[in-house]
């Protein structure tokens, strides 16, 4: 399948692993990118320079294919040194950064002048249009429907995708609830040029996490997520569990007067307990509805070569058939 996206990136298929915390490491975003799709690494997970250079040598060890890196700018008190990250992604030599949350305009110049494409994942038309307008290359389309931060609209990819497809020239990915080929097919049909998964690449036999993280995905269904942090306008789509409950009574109690502070049990520093030690309640982690549509743990390749042989049944025998009938 030839789409602009799989031309800009060099890739096989228009399939993209979206950029996630502890999760998003080298043997990750390999194994995505030897099955032909667009593996990322996290680069905040890295946290340092030097760190990154380490996981971004390592993934080139493990495939010769193009890769890219997830810088996520979201305010923090320990603000982290984006200049050395982008740095050694530049001298790294990688050719692809999704870049998420604030406005990545202050470092785009750096990145364009080493000639590598940014794709900006935005939950929204008009972030989508700035993106666009500021010279990124691609953006990444994030429903409603989204592990992770959803922003504030709440409108889920049905209308968000076709609005896209209204008003965007260039290239975008669906993000956010899709899983398999009957996903990749609507979210062409609507507009987009490939898809942006996140929940459905833990479930792998390569995302290097915890198995508890995997059944835990396999298990639930699309009504066990939930959104927090809604009040202090940083909602985030978690898979429900003893803290998540816990944080929502404290929402529920505190209402407006809610700060960061009364949460930190819940969200802070919980990420490295659950990921990589399997902790399944130790706080709030990221997780979209989509766990509803994940009953597998396939290889990144079984899984992106069934949806691409399911995406050419579906167009070819399914909807031409409606229409040769
Ligand atoms: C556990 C987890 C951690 C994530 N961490 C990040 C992150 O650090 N930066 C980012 O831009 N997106 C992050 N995301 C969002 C994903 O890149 C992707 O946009 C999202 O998962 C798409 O929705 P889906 O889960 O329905 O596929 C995370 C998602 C999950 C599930």
């Amino acid at each position: 399948m030839k789409t602009r996206i799989t031309e800009m990136f060099g890739i096989e298929h228009p399939i993209i692993q979206g950029g996630m915390h502890y999760v998003g490491f080298a043997e990750l975003a390999a194994a995505v990118s030897n099955a032909g799709g667009l593996g990322i690494i996290t680069g905040l997970t890295q946290g340092t320079p030097e760190k990154l250079a380490a996981e971004i040598a390592k993934c080139r060890e493990l495939t010769d294919k193009p890769f890219g890196v997830n810088l996520t700018f979201l305010p923090s008190v320990n603000s982290p040194d984006y200049a050395g990250l982008i740095k050694v992604i530049i001298e790294g030599g990688v050719k692809v950064v999704e870049t998420a949350g604030n406005n990545p305009q202050a470092v785009l110049p750096h990145l364009k002048d080493a000639g590598i494409k940014v794709i900006h994942k935005c939950t929204s038309v008009r972030h989508s249009l700035k993106a666009q307008a500021i010279g990124c290359d691609a953006v990444s389309v994030d429903g409603f429907e989204c592990g992770g931060h959803p922003g504030e609209d709440d409108i889920p990819n049905m209308i968000l995708l076709p609005r896209a497809a209204d008003e965007l020239d260039i290239p975008f990915v669906a993000s956010g609830g899709q899983a398999d080929a009957r996903s990749l097919v609507a979210s062409l049909a609507m507009g987009a040029e490939g898809i942006n998964m996140g929940t459905r690449f833990i479930a792998t036999k390569e995302a290097p996490v915890h198995e508890n993280v995997k059944q835990a995905i396999v298990a639930a269904s699309e009504l066990d997520t939930r959104l927090v942090m809604r009040s202090l306008r940083n909602t985030e789509r978690v898979m429900t569990n003893d803290a998540v409950e816990r944080l929502i009574e404290k929402e529920r109690k505190l209402g407006a007067d809610l700060k960061f502070e009364d949460i930190i049990e819940e969200v802070a520093g919980v990420y490295p307990r659950i990921m990589m030690e399997g902790e399944m309640d130790a706080g709030a982690w990221s997780c979209g509805m989509v766990a509803g549509l994940i009953h597998d743990i396939p290889t990144c390749k079984d899984l992106i070569d069934t949806i691409m042989a399911e995406a050419d049944q579906i167009i070819r025998q399914r909807l031409t058939g409606f229409l040769n009938a």
